[in-house]
């Protein structure tokens, strides 16, 4: 076998967004024979195709799994007090039971401002402060949905990680640090011993090449080489950069030849990132109709 081989299980997210979604479909069917249609309401900004491109995908999937889906499209020039209306708005709209504002939105606004004045009885993506302080508290909430999704991705292929070393690298608020409170958590498909590694510690390889399993959470394309990880080790790519439309993963191709499992380039940790945001939605649906 040349040396490049690729060795490492592969790892997919489809299967275990499929598994979600079915289950999904069943809780929608249910809200709705009680006569609730179970609504995920999006807000966009301005007119980045990309972004555009998302709601559009996240509305098909909407009508499939019987959600409703009203959308909300605000002009690129929207003043902060335009989205704070949207929001409020949508807020007090007893037939939406979840807000979801498409990140990025243009620089002259504030995301983490917009977050801050969803509903956290609203908040689909799980990243208020109310909700993450509850996901720190060990209390029931929306999880912030790529950390969740990579929760069941590994649960779904048999990774063990109760009792395992996890290294996650980065410690963003949507990914590494969420990430990192969820593995650490007293449960069967969690129970890890987590480290979480960042810009601030120099040499953070030698805490990833001890690790059982390493989850790069950065958004620095290529940062995870084969020389930061040990042969066998589980590897789950999170991070990102969009240049236009191409994909540059955190994780180097080659970690595929010294890995013992390892997320595919394209395919893994985002489809499970859109199966819990519907998760969380009909969560929240079923909230409101019976809290
Ligand atoms: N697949 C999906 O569906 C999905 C969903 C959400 C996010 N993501 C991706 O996940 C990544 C992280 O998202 P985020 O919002 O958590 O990002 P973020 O807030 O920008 O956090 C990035 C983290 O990486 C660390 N970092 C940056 N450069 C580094 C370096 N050279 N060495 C070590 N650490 C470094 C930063 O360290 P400091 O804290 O020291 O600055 C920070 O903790 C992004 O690529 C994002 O696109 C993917």
């Amino acid at each position: 076998m040349p040396e490049t081989a690729t060795t490492a299980r592969p790892l997919p997210g489809a299967p275990v967004a499929e598994a979600v979604f079915a289950e999904v479909t069943d809780r929608v069917a249910a809200l709705r024979a009680a006569g609730t249609v179970p609504a995920l309401a999006t807000v966009l900004v301005g007119d980045d195709p990309a972004s555009a491109g998302y709601i559009r995908m996240k509305q098909q999937r909407a009508a499939e799994l019987g959600f409703a889906s009203p959308h909300v499209h605000l002009p690129a020039d929207a003043t902060r007090h335009d989205l704070a209306a949207a929001i409020d708005s949508l807020n007090g709209d007893p037939a939406v039971h979840a807000i979801l504002v498409q990140h990025p939105i243009p620089a002259h606004l504030d995301y983490a401002e917009a977050l801050l004045r969803i509903d956290p009885a609203k908040d689909v993506d799980g990243l208020h402060p109310t909700s993450l302080g509850r996901l720190a508290a060990g209390l029931p909430s929306p999880v912030p949905c790529t950390p969740a999704g990579i929760e069941a991705l590994l649960a779904f292929h048999n990774v063990p990680v109760a009792g395992r070393d996890v290294v996650v690298l980065g410690r963003g608020t949507t990914l590494g640090r969420p990430l990192a409170m969820l593995l650490a958590q007293k449960r069967a498909t969690a129970d890890a011993a987590v480290t979480v590694v960042h810009s601030g510690i120099p040499n953070w390889a030698r805490h990833t090449r001890r690790a059982d399993i390493v989850i790069a959470a950065v958004g620095v394309p290529g940062i995870l080489r084969p020389e930061h990880i040990r042969p066998g080790a589980t590897v789950v790519g999170g991070g990102v950069r969009y240049e236009g439309r191409r994909l540059l993963p955190d994780v180097d191709e080659a970690c595929e030849t010294v890995a013992g499992a390892i997320t595919p380039r394209v395919g893994g940790v985002g489809p499970t990132t859109v199966a819990m945001l519907f998760r969380n939605a009909v969560a929240l649906a079923e909230q409101a109709t019976h809290p």
